[in-house]
């Protein structure tokens, strides 16, 4: 079954200068998968995830996930159905800093009024797959940013919810610390079949996912799957990166 189904879908800033960042996307996405988007800047990587995530509406064409047009519902059964259906992992985190790292993991769940102790073993299920149990207590200024991005991830995932979106997990974090939190994405991935969706211009991120779709200019340029081997998968990457135009001459230095 397709976790999300996007049919013909154009999108158009309208302003003092038109922007045409999406043009006619197709996309459909199984569930299970783990799809990376990338692109170079201003392709439409962005506007893409944020159309998906409901954050903003289409000028025209369809978005279905599980089935289902998020745009037909109401406000309150589309904050229901974000809050259900869909997680999100931003680059800056979006941790509040008033709490603690059980407290902000647990949020989504406050929100929906579960039981005390239903929050408690969920809370400790995801804090043992991010790694974080012995960091529950602190307050997120006190911990590194890998472990912050790693709390998110966690309160993205203690709804279960059918999709995860990701604009620039690793885009404020050291190489080591992203290769920690792409190892955690890749983790739930495998061991509970979460439906991943992942906005990044790191090849070495992007080389954790299974299938890889290229945007240029806000057009569908090019989609490559992984086999068996990462490393052979992040040289592909590179390459297509270079011929569809990415930052080629930024990525000579990496290595995987
Ligand atoms: N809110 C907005 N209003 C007007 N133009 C926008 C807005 N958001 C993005 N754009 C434009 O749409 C295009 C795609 O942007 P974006 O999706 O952010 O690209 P990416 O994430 O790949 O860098 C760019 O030309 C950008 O300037
Ligand atoms: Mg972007």
């Amino acid at each position: 079954m397709n976790v999300l189904e996007v049919t013909a879908l154009h999108k158009v800033y309208a302003g003092k200068v038109t922007t045409k960042a999406l043009t006619d996307i197709h996309l459909s996405i199984e569930s299970g998968e783990f799809v990376g988007i990338m692109g170079p800047s201003g392709s439409g990587k962005t506007t893409l995830l944020n159309m998906v995530s409901t954050i903003d509406q289409p000028s025209s064409g369809e978005i279905k996930i599980n089935g289902s047009n998020p745009y037909l519902l109401n406000k309150k059964e589309l904050a229901h159905f974000r809050r259900r259906q869909l997680g999100f992992v931003f680059q800056d985190f979006n941790l509040l800093d008033t709490l603690t790292v059980a407290e902000n993991i647990v949020l989504p769940l406050t929100l929906d009024n579960r039981k005390l102790s239903e929050m408690e073993s969920l809370l400790e299920k995801v804090a043992g797959q991010l790694n974080i149990k012995d960091i529950l207590k602190k307050r997120t200024f006190e911990i590194s940013g890998g472990q912050r991005q790693r709390t998110a991830i966690a309160r993205a995932i203690i709804t279960s919810p059918a999709m995860i979106l990701a604009d620039e997990p690793t885009g404020a974090l050291d190489s080591n610390s992203s290769r920690i939190v792409m190892e955690s994405l890749e983790d739930i991935n495998r061991k509970e079949g979460t439906t991943l969706m992942l906005v990044t211009h790191d090849p070495l991120a992007a080389s954790y996912c299974n299938r890889i779709i290229f945007i240029k200019d806000g057009k569908l340029a090019a989609e490559i799957h992984r086999g068996d081997n990462r490393q052979a998968f992040f040289q592909k990457i590179i390459d297509t990166l270079s011929f569809w135009g990415g930052n080629s001459h930024e990525l000579s230095s990496i290595r995987v």
